[in-house]
């Protein structure tokens, strides 16, 4: 994936997810078509109730999960855990964000702060934001993390059960009340777990184009441009979840996405990104759309959007992936 150091969010693999880097790249040029999506309920581990994965980067849902009660996860743990994490993997904001704030970059210049032990003992008044990249590199996440890769792989396996789920990375947040996580969109097929305070989500369906134009999605997934318009407009077009302790939330590839924390306590909440076989076609045909419609602008000609068609993203992927391979072999 081109570019894929300069995703806040992936930018550095620690060593043991090189195994999933590799069945990113392999899988690139061999991208699949997705089978029809009829109702396929699966009752997957973490996952009390049966899931239609159908409905996996379709829609956004909720269900229940049986996370709750996990040590890991608790506060006082937590603080131990974050304090012995390499600083890169930690990034702690403390300042009041609001939906319409550009998310990435305020992650990105919070990387590495040094303010994380006065964060951590003030969290109830503070107005901060802790999000932690990779926390299963700690031994005390690993069970957690086995589970819920376990599980998603289950759902996934309905449309490619030979590599269903590719580099799964999990995501800490820790937030004050009322704390906001602006609105922006993941390049992965994300699930959300709560573990203590409550929060609003609100989830655009993935490909509203009034909620992200399509050249602003293309951009965005592309790394050329991660700025977002943000409007009341665009906020009621979205689904507006209540998140409380003990459940999941599914948020599809590429659907945009903003939280406001609760008032009455931390919020404590993890998610799971991954791609997936269709996920990984949809970004390749995405960064096409980008250039190409740069360079049929002077024709007058929009490229078609992705999202709509199957076998045209395949195309687009499989063209992205040509040019790819194309510029490096002159490159060496
Ligand atoms: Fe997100």
């Amino acid at each position: 994936m081109e570019n894929q150091t300069r995703d806040v969010f992936m930018e550095e693999f620690p060593p043991q997810f090189a195994s999933t880097q590799r069945s990113l790249t392999s899988a690139s040029p061999g991208v699949q078509l997705s089978p029809a999506a009829t109702s396929q309920r699966i009752r997957a581990g973490i996952f009390p109730a049966a899931i239609d994965a159908s409905r996996l980067d379709e829609a956004p849902f909720k269900a229940r999960h049986g996370l709750m009660g996990c040590k890991a996860l608790e506060l006082e743990s937590l603080t131990q855990t974050l304090l012995r994490l390499p600083e890169n993997q930690v990034y702690t904001i403390n300042r009041p964000l609001n939906a319409g704030d550009h998310f990435e970059e305020n992650v990105r210049r919070a990387r590495g702060s040094k303010a994380l032990a006065s964060t951590l003992h003030n969290l109830m008044d503070s107005n901060s934001l802790i999000v932690v990249n990779s926390p299963e590199v700690d031994p005390s996440f690993q069970p957690i993390y086995q589970e819920i890769l376990a599980s998603i792989s289950e759902l996934a396996a309905f449309r490619d059960p030979r590599r269903p789920v590719l580099m799964p990375t999990l995501y800490l947040f820790i937030a004050s009340p009322n704390s906001v996580t602006p609105f922006h969109l993941d390049r992965y097929s994300t699930f959300l777990f709560q573990f203590r305070g409550s929060k609003k989500v609100a989830v655009a369906s993935p490909w509203d184009s009034q909620v992200i134009s399509d050249p602003d999605r293309e951009a965005y997934v592309s790394y050329a441009d991660t700025t977002l318009p943000w409007s009341d407009e665009r906020e009621r077009r979205m689904t507006h979840f209540n998140f409380h302790p003990g459940e999941a939330l599914h948020i599809p590839f590429v659907s945009g996405h903003y939280v406001k924390n609760g008032p009455d306590d931390i919020s404590i909440s993890m998610s799971v990104i991954f791609n997936t076989q269709r996920t990984m076609m949809w970004r390749q045909a995405l960064n096409f759309n980008h250039r190409a419609r740069r360079l049929l602008r002077p024709l007058n000609i929009t490229p078609s959007p992705v999202g709509q068609n199957a076998l045209r993203d395949a195309g687009k992927a499989r063209l992205w992936q040509a040019w790819l391979s194309a510029r490096a072999r002159a490159n060496f």
